[in-house]
Parts: C-alpha cells; sequence; structure tokens
C-alpha cells in the first residue's frame, strides 16, 4: 500500500486523519468532524479530550470475511521473538526469529523495520501508536509461513496491514506470495471474481494495481484449506470495510503451494517443546508493609527471551515481583508464564497486543483484556488480578472497563526509562534513587540490559532498607476495580 495510494483512494479524507497533529486544535477539531462526515477513519475521530468515540462505519458495513488457519504461535518452538517498545513516539514491535530459517527472520526483521522508519518519516503525533506483531499461518518442516500484522493509530484513525512470508526451506528462501499458485494470472482472475462477489465499491485502479504488481500481499489458508486473499485497510476499498479478505475459488497450487496449504491444514512444531521445569516456589511472605518500607518491582511485556534469567535471578535472591504480561506473549511462550506462577510471583494483565487502550473502541478494548485474562487462565490456571495499561495510557473509558472487568489500574511512581536507555548502570542508578516507601518501579523483562541490572537493583534497594513484595502485598489485597495506583501511600 503505497502513500499515494491512499490518498488516492481516500482524498484528502484519510491524509486528513493522519496528520492531525500537523494541525492546530482548532484545525484538528474541524478535520475530525469533517473527517467523520467523509467517512475516511475507521476508529471515529478522537476529540483531544480523549472522549471515546469509537465509531461504527458511516456508510458501509464491512462484509464476514473467512478467517484464516489459526496456529498457536506456541508451535514455534525455539524461535526468539525480538521485541522492541518506545514511549515516544508509541511503539511495540514483536518480530520472531524462526530457528533455522535466516532466511526468513531477515525478512521479517527488514519488513518490520521498514514499517518503523515509515512511521517515523510521518512525523507521528503524541497520540499515534504503532504495533506490529506475528502469527504463523502454516508450520512443517520443509514450509514455513508467517504473517506480520501492523497496526497504525494515527491519533484520528487506525489502519491494519497484514503481510504473509512463505518460506521455502528446500531452497532456503523466501518465496513471493505468487508462488503459492501455478498461474498467478489466473489468480490474480479469480481474485477479481471474488472480490466482485463482495459486493461493495472497490477502486477498480487500486486492485489492477496490486494485482499486477506482485499480488496481494496476504496470501494464506483457512482452516479447511481455501485459499485466501487479503488486503490492507484503505487498500482497494474504503477504511469502514475493514482488511478485506477473499477465498479464492478454482485456482490450481503449485508444489509449494500444496505443502503449504498442508503446512496450515497440519501444523506441526518446528521443534520439540523443551519444558523449563519451574524452580520451587517462594514461600508467600508475610510482610506488614505497614511496618516495613516495602517496594514493588514491575516487569512489563513479557514473557519473553529473558524471562527465564530474570526467574532465576529473582529465585537466587528469594524475590517475588509482579510480571504485566502481554497476552500474545504467554500464548507464544507459555512455559516462562507457568514458571512465573510457579515460582510464586505475581502475574497481571498487560493487554493482548500493547495498544494504546484509551485510543481503543470499548469493544476493542474489552477484548485487549478478556483475551489476556483467558490465556493467562488456560495457560497458568490464574486469573490475573490486576490491570496495567499499555504506555500508562489511560483514562476515563479505560478505568470504566476495568472496573466492570473488576479490574484495579496498576500504574508506577519509579520509571528507569529502561525501555530507551539500554544501559544497566544508568538503570539501576535511576531505580535507587528515585525508590521511596511503597514505590511501584516499572521495568521491562524483554530487554538484556533491564534484566542484567536486577541483581545490582535487588542488592541497592536492601541495602538501603527496602523489602521487595509484590504488588499486592505492597498495596493490600483489596484494591478498587477502575481505580488507578501509582504508589503505596499506607
Ligand atoms: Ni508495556
Amino acid at each position: 500500500m503505497t502513500p499515494e495510494r491512499i490518498r488516492r483512494l481516500n482524498g484528502m479524507t484519510f491524509f486528513h486523519c493522519r496528520r492531525p497533529s500537523r494541525a492546530t486544535l482548532a484545525t484538528a477539531i474541524l478535520v475530525s468532524a469533517l473527517a467523520l462526515v467523509l467517512q475516511g477513519c475507521t476508529g471515529g475521530p478522537q476529540p483531544p479530550g480523549g472522549r471515546d468515540l469509537s465509531a461504527e462505519p458511516l456508510l458501509a458495513t464491512a462484509p464476514t470475511y473467512p478467517a484464516p488457519a489459526d496456529i498457536d504461535p506456541e508451535m514455534v518452538t525455539g524461535a526468539r521473538t525480538m521485541i522492541r517498545t518506545s514511549l515516544a513516539p508509541r511503539t511495540h514491535v514483536t518480530v520472531p526469529a524462526v530457528p533455522g530459517a535466516a532466511p526468513l527472520n531477515a525478512a521479517l526483521a527488514e519488513q518490520a523495520a521498514r514499517w518503523e522508519a515509515d512511521f517515523a518519516d510521518e512525523g507521528p503525533n503524541s497520540r499515534a501508536e504503532l504495533s506490529i506483531g506475528w502469527q504463523p499461518v502454516a508450520l512443517s518442516t520443509p514450509v514455513v509461513g508467517i504473517a506480520l500484522d501492523r497496526y497504525e493509530f494515527a491519533g484520528a484513525t487506525g489502519a491494519s496491514t497484514t503481510r504473509t512470508f512463505w518460506y521455502d526451506a528446500s531452497q532456503q528462501r523466501v518465496r513471493p506470495n505468487t508462488d503459492l499458485v501455478a498461474d498467478p494470472d489466473a489468480l490474480a482472475r479469480a481474485i477479481r471474481t471474488s472480490v466482485a462477489a463482495l459486493g461493495i465499491t472497490t477502486d477498480q485502479d487500486a486492485l489492477d494495481e496490486v494485482l499486477q504488481h506482485g499480488g496481494p500481499q496476504y496470501l494464506g489458508f483457512t482452516d479447511d484449506g481455501q485459499l485466501l486473499a487479503g488486503f490492507a485497510d484503505y487498500q482497494i476499498a474504503a477504511g469502514s470495510y475493514g482488511s478485506i479478505t477473499v477465498a479464492v475459488h478454482d485456482v490450481a497450487l503449485s508444489a509449494f503451494g500444496t505443502q503449504a496449504r498442508f503446512a496450515a491444514q497440519n501444523p506441526t512444531p518446528t521443534r520439540p517443546p523443551s519444558d523449563t521445569s519451574p524452580s520451587p516456589a517462594l514461600r508467600p511472605a508475610t510482610v506488614d508493609c505497614r511496618r516495613r518500607k516495602c517496594v514493588a518491582l514491575t516487569f512489563d511485556d513479557g514473557p519473553a527471551n529473558y524471562t527465564d534469567r530474570l526467574l532465576d535471578t529473582l529465585t537466587r535472591a528469594h524475590v517475588r515481583a509482579t510480571f504485566f504480561v502481554l497476552g500474545q506473549q504467554v500464548d507464544a511462550n507459555p512455559s516462562q508464564a507457568r514458571r512465573i506462577v510457579a515460582e510464586g510471583h505475581q502475574i497481571g494483565n498487560h493487554s493482548w497486543s500493547h495498544r494504546d487502550l484509551s485510543a481503543l473502541s470499548e469493544a476493542d478494548r474489552s477484548r485487549e483484556i478478556t483475551r489476556t485474562t483467558r490465556e493467562v487462565e488456560r495457560v497458568t490456571g490464574i486469573v490475573p488480578q490486576l490491570l496495567r495499561p499499555p504506555y500508562g495510557a489511560t483514562n476515563a473509558p479505560v478505568d470504566l472497563t476495568a472496573k466492570r472487568l473488576d479490574l484495579p489500574e496498576i500504574l508506577w511512581d519509579v520509571d528507569p526509562l529502561d525501555w530507551r536507555d539500554r544501559d544497566s548502570r544508568l538503570v539501576r542508578a535511576r531505580v535507587l534513587s528515585h525508590a521511596r516507601r511503597g514505590s511501584i518501579i516499572l521495568m521491562h523483562d524483554i530487554h538484556r540490559t533491564s534484566v542484567d541490572a536486577v541483581p545490582a537493583i535487588i542488592a541497592g534497594l536492601r541495602s538501603r532498607g527496602f523489602t521487595l513484595v509484590t504488588v499486592s502485598e505492597l498495596l493490600g489485597a483489596h484494591l478498587t476495580p477502575g481505580k488507578r495506583y501509582s504508589r503505596a501511600l499506607r
């Protein structure tokens, strides 16, 4: 999807939706209103006050699209996940590295880097957000298919893109999507037929351009083996139709495509799962934080590559911490999530995919939270009792959702900016100089430097007389759902 294409399709609307930061406040309001009228904004305009106006499509309802085969990311065993987060601008990038598939991993990393660079080039405003995630679409020894998802929220509107990468292990190369079929021209004809059958207004020029230049960016399979073609939001139709996905009929697959379809329908783990056995649980502390100088260490965005090492450190030091996990990370790394719980730490909900909850519709916000709760419960048997909104971004609608879902919101008062400054000594120094009685300390176990800093942080806090506890021990077990807590004041 080129920017030119987006603008041609959506005219001024999309351009305006994406650039409210460049406008003055008054112009931004005017542009938001104009955008609502013109229906360029799937997410609905966000007025400066942060009121949630997440709109249903005004002019059109998206048809129901066929769903791709659902493969558990846990099956990509031995995958390392690169996670980058940034608060300014708000970016959360998760890219897998599949064992033994270096060319695939390079292609995925390159795509993510290109999307990040595009986002940076657009000069994102303070509400803008980029989120990149992944999903296996096929998994076998000869063929691996990975879909990379990009979600971009520009302060007024959100847009999603999903791109598939098909890896041929016998040739050790990533093959173009159209290599799945015997005849790309037949694929193009079949896609036109399926798109026409949707009965919605589409941009024929845009569709022509896509089909003549490499084909759809998403090509995968349903559970029952139908070929699926997918387009980004805004790519071939108005944004209100969402990401258009069609089943493509009567197209012969290539030999590679036949293997790919088999791998989509019968996924096999890339490697036998290696189970990390938990250390014996630390005994629940009987710490009275009304008498002791307590602080809570919290770790966000995992479980990921460094979580096991962090858990080893905490066990050695007899410290229990609180992990605010992402549902998608628990889904991909269940053994670490089980270790967190088995070793006596507290587990909290940090949403599914690290979206800014204050910018989502009520329905999407609830889904981000409840899907994570269900996943944590499925994997660990524990229902998280705490919510930490990604980026600490909260507002009245988030409070209401949290209240309805029975979750207090846990923020923090000590932020060593470990996501920005990957320097263990700096992170340790900031924690030690800012920690006070009752502090909630924010860190991220997705960064090696942060995990490296933990032994010295524990030693330093203890030498200053602090006792390290979980968030519930710090704040007390009875917290008010929907209320925000950033420090214990008792
Ligand atoms: Ni986070």
